[in-house]
């Protein structure tokens, strides 16, 4: 390792971009890669000289809203890459809007990530800034960095300013939910709903409640993928203008060092991860994405790891939706290295595991303190007992998970308060077929719910609805809720937004699409939950459910809707459930191929 850039002595004469920047053997090409990035006013100097190329992963953009900070930002990033002797290479990565994008942002997860590792692979650079925010970006970005395993280092945009609204927080997403349910009631008009919505998003940045934005971005820290500190500030305050600048620095020397993913997102990286996901009440769909990213890097992880690691850890972060808070209030009570700290003190930390600084994480947070107590706490006042995941199965599905702290008091009491059995529940199914199928009908009396019901959501995993809906969490007819009833037990094969506080049960993996049971799933049935033994079952025959899967398979399988695109068809080929990370399946086995 060295400090002077220009040392061709050193391990900088190995880097990758001189294969197109610098080869004696192939005079030909190299000219022709020279003059056109010679053409926008780099020197023949500056790329021949043996400087790291680092590429800045632009995924902000008018149409990403919730990163389209990083265009600010990047302009620090280069600053701090320049600094430090290297030469920053900016480029567009494909797109993702979780709130615009149809059908789903989910699709296009896994298009960014293909995308993105062309770049890497394909094009001479030597290490990457990924530029991190909204939900889908942060998984993406980590996944293909993953993949390609040049040295990279993520960049949050961070969240919003803190949403208010008559002197309350109003939080991104969670206060949806509400104005929702009072729109349904008739206590606001329509003009009122998106005035009250509206308030939730006061300035650049992404959801600034415990959404899965901020789930990432807090995990992407927890991994080891970011700068100690970093994730939580929030998106227009000076020091994220710093820590723009600081990263840009760091990711130069990282390329000397050749510090790699693979050498940071190990497995107690991501088990760091998930005891750091229940600590702050993270989003359910973090069990799908570190999937995905430790498929790619090749770590072992399995969800049941999410119940082993992540279930008995307390939640200490006061953020919507489970808490009061919201992003500016998280920053400024410590962050993540705060929650780490206290973690540390329980010997919940795999304190060696190595982070883009250099550091292990136990350096990087030791001496890190709780600065607001009512906004972080401590494990004596911790907000519930055991805030991680139950993993459930039966003969619905092979695997779901389950928020378990999320459950409300009038929930608990409704369905959770047998005392011959106080984790289980049973009732009459009612099951929707897609989220336009539940929207046409839900408020049908015909339907007949009541507050014993069980809600279903099927048709909307990874192949049903392309890329999973966020669906499943849906709100009770609205007679019921007049009636005082907020909230039924949902069950589905799609997904959750981060944003909303419903115990669903999530995830539901194989999907009815795949043919999984909650294909031979009707309404009517009764339906067992058991959250101790961690199971979910149709109470009905093997022989019935051995007959209603032949009729099923007679029938062509379980329908749903065509593709609307060439890569909804593509990804939907291809595509694995939930349970496994929902990556497409070919693309495992190509990791590390920068280095090949
Ligand atoms: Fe982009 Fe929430 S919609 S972060
Ligand atoms: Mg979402």
């Amino acid at each position: 390792m060295t400090d002077t850039p220009n040392d061709l002595s050193t391990p900088l004469a190995r880097l990758r971009s001189r294969a197109w920047f610098d080869n004696p053997d192939n005079i030909d090409m190299t000219a022709l890669y020279l003059e056109r990035y010679l053409n926008f006013g780099l020197s023949l100097e500056e790329l021949q000289s043996g400087k790291p190329i680092i590429g800045i992963a632009q995924t902000g953009s008018d149409l990403s809203p919730c990163n389209r900070h990083h265009l600010v930002l990047a302009e620090r990033v280069r600053e701090g890459i320049r600094e430090m002797g290297g030469i920053a290479i900016e480029f567009p990565v494909h797109p993702i809007q979780e709130t615009g994008k149809r059908p789903t942002a989910g699709l296009d997860r896994n298009l960014a990530y293909l995308g993105l590792v062309e770049t890497l692979y394909g094009y001479p650079l030597d290490g990457v800034v990924l530029t991190i925010g909204c939900d889908k970006t942060t998984p993406a970005c980590l996944m293909a960095a993953a993949t390609v395993n040049i040295p990279a280092i993520a960049l949050s945009v961070g969240p919003m300013l803190n949403g208010w609204h008559k002197g309350e927080r109003t939080g991104s997403g969670t206060i949806v939910w509400k104005a929702r349910e009072m729109l349904a009631k008739g206590e606001i008009d329509n003009a009122g709903f998106i005035k009250l919505v509206a308030s939730s998003a006061p300035s650049t940045g992404y959801c600034n409640t415990m959404g899965t934005a901020t789930t990432m971005n807090s995990l992407a820290e927890a991994l080891g993928m970011m700068l100690p500190g970093s994730a939580a500030i929030p998106a227009p305050y000076r020091d994220r203008q710093e820590v723009a600048y600081l990263t840009g620095k760091r990711i130069v020397d990282m390329v000397r060092e050749d510090l790699k993913p693979s050498d940071i997102m190990t497995r107690d990286a991501f088990l760091n991860a998930i005891v750091v996901n229940s600590a702050i009440g993270g989003s359910t769909n973090a069990p799908i994405h570190l999937a995905a990213i430790a498929r790619h890097v090749g770590a072992e992880l399995e969800l049941n790891d999410w119940q082993t690691h992540g279930h008995k850890v307390p939640l200490l972060v006061n953020l919507q939706p489970a808490g009061e808070y919201l992003g500016e209030d998280y920053y400024r009570a410590g962050g993540v290295p705060a929650v780490v700290a206290e973690l540390m003190r329980h010997d919940l930390i795999q304190e060696g595991a190595l982070t883009v600084n250099g550091q292990t994480i136990g350096d990087n947070c030791r001496t890190a303190t709780i600065e607001d107590e009512r906004v972080i706490r401590t494990f004596e006042t911790r907000l519930v007992e055991e805030a991680g995941f139950v993993v459930l199965k039966g003969n619905l599905f092979d695997a779901a998970i389950m928020k378990t702290s999320v459950i409300s008091a009038e929930f608990r009491a409704q369905y959770l308060s047998n005392p011959e059995d106080p984790e289980a529940f049973e009732g009459p199914a009612i099951v929707f077929d897609g989220p336009e199928d539940y929207h046409h009908k839900i408020d049908d009396p015909a339907l007949g719910i009541t507050r014993e019901t069980l809600m279903f959501m099927r048709g909307a995993g990874p192949i049903g609805y392309p890329g999973a809906a966020e669906v499943v969490n849906m709100r009770p007819p609205a007679y019921l809720i007049r009636e005082g009833v907020h909230a039924l037990p949902c069950i589905g094969d799609g997904r959750q937004s981060g944003t909303s506080a419903s115990p669903s049960i999530l995830n539901a993996s194989p999907e009815a699409a795949a043919n999984g049971g909650l294909a031979l799933l009707k309404t009517g049935d009764r339906v067992r939950i058991d959250l101790g033994r961690g199971t979910a079952d149709v109470l009905i025959s093997d022989e019935e459910l051995a007959e209603r899967r032949a009729a099923l398979v007679a029938a062509g399988g379980y329908q749903y809707p065509a593709s609307q695109t060439p890569w909804q068809e593509m990804q939907r080929a291809v595509v694995g459930q939930l349970n496994t990370g929902a990556i497409l399946e070919g693309a495992e086995k190509y990791q590390r191929i920068a280095q090949t």
